[in-house]
């Protein structure tokens, strides 16, 4: 079973459409990256995946159900993390605002401000925290300031929060935009392991780091291109360093749009 269907998706911000016509389908354990030129509609497909965006046309089934029904199921890392890093919170504190409460999960709490204000985190839902930072290597962070770690390490404990109610799937909108490359190669490490697990979702605009890792490419410039790499990724691998979105499409026998 698919674990997103995605049809006849089309979704307009006022008048002006963004997406067309969109179908896609997601299975467990893919590791889909999703490419395209700046404006050409990723993040709102995430967004209108998240139940972020209200659809105007067509259907997202997340598990065979609507959408905010299993919302909890998909961890989501957003584009623009960036925070201020006066800002006076710990690394926990940052990773625990990931829970989504249910409530039997309130009920079993013994945390008396928790249980009957629902406020404050239950002991169940810290050490899912620090099991979601010790995921991402970051458990010796835990009650570090956020603004002292290092953008990496920061993008590793917004993935963290992101794992932290355990989803099945996990989307991240560009994780390692202004990261360095062994800070990136870190981060795709990472997914790739717990690809294992989760099926992943990434937008990404670094077309050696997809080849790298995904199996499954998706190209949106208002419509959507699918491509399955899983078996010809070793024919794209090329020796340059620099590998143009334009030229894996050709590759690929589809047209899109030159980034480079
Ligand atoms: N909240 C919004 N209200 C109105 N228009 C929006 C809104 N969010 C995005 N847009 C517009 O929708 C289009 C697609 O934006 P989107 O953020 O999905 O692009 P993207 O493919 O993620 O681009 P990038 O690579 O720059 O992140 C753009 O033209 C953008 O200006
Ligand atoms: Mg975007």
């Amino acid at each position: 079973m698919s674990i997103i269907e995605i049809k006849n998706l089309s979704f307009s911000y006022d008048k002006q459409q963004i997406l067309e016509d969109i179908n896609l389908q997601i299975n467990k354990k893919d590791f889909l990256a999703i490419i395209g030129p700046n404006g050409g509609g990723k993040s709102t497909l995430l967004k209108s995946i998240l139940g972020i965006n209200d659809i105007q046309h067509g259907s997202i089934k997340i598990l065979g159900e609507k959408i905010k029904k299993n919302l909890s199921k998909i961890g989501y890392v957003p584009q623009d993390t960036n925070i201020n890093t006066n800002f006076p919170i710990k690394v926990i504190e940052v990773v625990l605002m990931g829970h989504i409460r249910n409530k039997e999960e309130e009920n079993k709490s013994n945390n008396f401000l928790h249980k009957y204000f629902k406020i404050g985190y239950s002991e169940f839902e810290t050490s899912c925290a620090l099991n979601a930072l010790k995921q991402v290597g970051m458990e010796e962070f835990a009650n570090k300031k956020i603004g002292s770690l290092s953008g990496g390490q920061r993008q590793r404990v917004m993935i963290a929060r992101a794992l932290c109610n355990h989803p099945d799937i996990l989307m991240l909108d560009e994780p390692t935009a202004s990261i360095d490359v062994n800070g990136q190669k870190q981060i795709y490490e990472l997914l790739k392991e717990l690809n294992n697990t989760i099926t992943i979702v990434v937008i990404s605009h670094d077309i050696s780091v997809i080849l790298e890792y995904a199996s499954k490419v998706a190209h949106i410039n208002k419509t959507l291109t699918f491509h399955d790499i899983s078996n010809t990724k070793e024919t794209l691998k090329k020796d340059d360093e620099h590998f143009c979105e334009v030229e894996m499409l050709q590759l690929l026998g589809s047209k899109g749009t030159c980034l480079c």
